[in-house]
């Protein structure tokens, strides 16, 4: 891999606490990190590098996956140097770059540059114009960038963003993370398809009667009152996450696994997908907040008492919605797809129902027969699941649902950041939100914000600690969702 010099804005933060440092070292501890390599913190904070480090070591402890090796710590801690930085002071990227440049000759390496942008959206565009204008972007080797989600908070406002990074980025050099497409089982969907023909030959509308893609959260608004208010479900998890798994679990499998053909394949599922008129609206999609209720034993308070929230808030804590994607294979099946905070579980799963064939026999006990499910477990387990029908030999011969299950134990699975920061170390965008496809999403997503804003979409409640509004299981007509509590 290539000798990397990792330029991190917004080092003082929490995300680069809990995900970034401890990605880093395990990638360490797994010899997946370059053999020469520094890591530059950013931050408006007056740290020494001694203190830097000291944080980043402390971080370790608390949020590694790994136990610490005393052995290695040291080596890796010192590639870790701190500059201060206020994101609107050209000279302040003046000083950066004699650092960058000071680390990359004392490292004896060429200048592959991997600006890590770790702070919130509304830096994004000063921060790439003043690496470009500073000299930071001239690099002899390649440069990229890394951002985070949200990319704009809407149609217009992710346009005008992306128009101003591609003045000082190319398409290709932007890695624009979605952490869901980190997850091991989400990266794992591909390889489940085509290397297991009974998979593949079953996936499509010829034997699968609806898709449901689940992400429920247990934990309520947490400490981002002020975020999480302007933002609500739909675009926190929907319109990213939410419609990323849905690319994964609907795309065509490409002939060859590349980037530019994964993304191709996505985009085909975003261009064939349904586009909502707002007549429909109301009928397919059910937004809702959650009140007071109960989870693990424990009362927990509404949404609208929350620290940091308004008690006239509309905001919505969950989204569910009804899609069809309009293509030779999916065509006539439904997709349903729900996202909520303080529900009953957290659980992030894929359920793939089958079709029930059993109308056409004459079997004495068919109406005992459940549906056989593929069940993809991505969150908290990681695992497999087929359900099928077997016969009750107990109980006068009739069905009984068995399932055949195969869990990896998640503990020692790569954590979706080390995934994603290993790919972008080594230019692989697979696993990355492409502009066409986030353009696309918001596309979509666009006429449901405005239904919000219209107020065509009444806003629901359902208790903390349930699986959702009664709306959202009506969604489903003669179906239900498949959760183990539901
Ligand atoms: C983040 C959202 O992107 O994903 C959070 O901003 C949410 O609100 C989180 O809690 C869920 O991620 P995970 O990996 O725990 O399912």
């Amino acid at each position: 891999m290539d000798a990397t010099t990792v330029v991190l804005f917004g080092a003082t933060g929490d995300l680069a606490k809990r995900k970034i440092y401890p990605a880093l070292y395990n990638l360490y501890l797994d010899h997946k990190m370059p053999e020469s390599f520094s890591v530059i913190g950013l931050g408006r904070r007056d740290w020494s590098d001694a203190f830097f480090q000291q944080q980043v070591k402390d971080s370790l402890t608390t949020f590694s996956r790994r136990a610490i090796d005393p052995a290695g710590l040291n080596a890796f801690i010192s590639a870790f140097r701190y500059s201060v930085l206020d994101v609107d002071r050209p000279e302040d990227y003046k000083t950066l770059l004699q650092l960058v440049e000071q680390r990359e000759k004392e490292l004896n390496i060429p200048s592959n540059r991997m600006f890590y942008l770790s702070v919130g959206p509304e830096y994004f565009d000063t921060i790439a114009s003043n690496i470009k204008s500073s000299g930071l972007g001239s690099t002899q080797g390649w440069k990229r960038l890394i951002i985070e989600k949200p990319f704009g908070r809407d149609l217009k406002s992710a346009q005008e963003l992306n128009e101003k990074l591609s003045k000082s980025f190319e398409e290709d050099e932007i890695f624009r993370i979605d952490h869901y497409l980190g997850k091991p089982m989400v990266q794992n969907l591909e390889v489940l398809e085509y290397s297991n023909p009974v998979i593949h030959a079953l996936w499509s509308n010829r034997y699968i009667a609806n898709v449901q893609i689940t992400a429920a959260e247990t934990v309520g608004v947490e400490e981002r009152a002020g975020y999480y208010d302007k933002t609500g479900a739909i675009r926190d998890m929907f319109q990213n996450h939410m419609l990323q798994l849905l690319m994964m679990t609907a795309m065509q499998l490409p002939k060859q696994s590349t980037p530019e053909e994964v993304r191709r394949k996505k985009k085909n599922v975003m261009e064939s997908l349904r586009p909502l008129i707002k007549e429909d609206i109301a009928s397919n999609i059910i937004r809702a907040q959650y009140t007071a209720g109960e989870l693990a034993g424990k009362p927990v308070q509404g949404y609208k008492d929350e620290p940091g929230i308004k008690a006239t808030s509309q905001n919505d804590t969950f989204i569910a919605a009804k899609l069809w994607i309009d293509d030779y294979f999916w065509k006539g099946i439904p997709f349903y797809i729900r996202t909520g905070k303080r529900m009953k579980e957290k659980s992030t799963r894929i359920v793939i129902e089958f079709k029930e064939p059993l109308e056409q026999y004459n079997e004495p006990h068919h109406e005992s027969a459940q549906p056989n499910l593929l069940i993809i477990d991505i969150n908290p387990n990681e695992g497999i699941a087929l359900q099928l029908n077997s016969k009750d030999s107990l109980n006068q011969g009739q069905f009984i649902p068995v399932r055949a299950n195969a869990f990896t134990n998640a503990k020692e699975m790569p954590e979706a950041y080390e995934n994603l920061i290993f790919d972008a170390m080594r230019g692989d965008a697979t696993f990355f939100a492409h502009w066409d496809e986030v353009e696309l999403s918001w596309k979509w997503v666009q006429p449901i914000l405005e239904a919000f804003e219209e107020g065509i979409i009444p806003l629901q409640s359902y208790a903390a600690g349930s699986n959702g509004p009664q709306a959202a299981h009506d969604l489903l007509g003669n179906h239900k969702w498949w959760l183990d509590t539901e």
